[in-house]
């Protein structure tokens, strides 16, 4: 619909939250259409160093085996052992309302590691992340920059599908955030691409939308891993497929992805 043929203030605020506006970035208008200027250098963009997020994260409550969320993630030495003990997991409360545990697709060998939100319906039913209408949308993203799901690795900030999709609680962010620290370390990727806003601002900790989030570098610390990991905010696909005139912006972010790949290459 046109936001133009709506009447009221009201109707036309629905019309953006419902087109997936959740944020006032600036107080003049940006006509999105106009032709591009000149766009960045996205590998030269200034960097921003982001400590260990589980070092920020609340006290983790035993399960009910006793063991804690950063026990079971820490104890764990191989990504097999990491998915063992994520399915054994009962400490966040989502898993009783799941079909089954989302935790991964695609080549763990990959030098690219990609982290979505959390498993929606088609996720719950199939056990793989991004396998519905929007994980096609970014699989097609992802094939422009020349990797596929044999040559990207992916995950999400979540593993159990939240009920009616509705938005994960801070706590149980953090309750699986150890398992995905612990994921990036096992993986040991040579860059992270963070899709959508839980992930970037979780991950990141950071509370801005992704709209400010997105486009920059960031140096990602992670336990056990010797040096930072460059980590890419960029949106997610469910938000492009409602808006695409901001597909242009994802393709910048893919872009930067792919020089910085090509350009860390042994
Ligand atoms: N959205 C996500 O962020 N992850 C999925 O796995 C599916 C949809």
């Amino acid at each position: 619909m046109n936001p133009d043929a709506l009447s009221s203030p009201a109707e036309i605020l629905r019309w953006y939250v419902d087109a997936g506006v959740d944020e006032c970035i600036g107080d003049d208008p940006i006509d999105r259409f106009a032709a591009p200027a000149a766009a960045p250098a996205p590998v030269a963009a200034p960097v921003e160093r982001v400590a260990p997020a589980v070092a920020r994260a609340p006290l983790q409550p035993p399960t009910a085996t006793g063991a804690t969320a950063a026990h079971l993630a820490s104890a764990a030495t191989t990504v097999e052992e990491l998915r063992a003990a994520v399915e054994a997991y009962d400490g966040c409360s989502l898993k009783q309302f799941a079909s089954r545990t989302v935790f991964s697709d695609g080549n763990p060998q990959s030098r690219l590691m990609v982290i979505g939100e959390a498993p929606g319906e088609d996720e719950d039913r199939q056990g793989k992340p991004f396998v519905g209408v929007s994980g096609k949308l970014l699989d097609r993203m992802l094939n422009s920059i020349g990797y596929t799901r044999d040559s990207f690795y992916i995950t999400n900030v979540m593993f159990w599908r939240p009920p009616g999709n509705r938005k994960p609680t801070a706590e149980e962010v953090a309750l699986c955030l150890p398992f995905v620290e612990r994921h990036i370390a096992l993986v040991d990727p040579a860059v992270l691409l963070f899709v959508g806003g839980l992930a970037a601002s979780t991950l990141l900790a950071n509370p801005q939308g992704i709209t400010k989030l997105r486009g920059r570098w960031y140096e990602f610390n992670v336990p056990g891993l010797p040096r930072p990991v460059p980590a890419m905010p960029t949106f997610h696909p469910a938000y492009l497929l409602r808006t695409p005139q901001q597909k242009r912006l994802a393709w910048r972010d893919l872009l930067a992805v792919k020089q910085k790949l090509d350009a860390t290459q042994g």
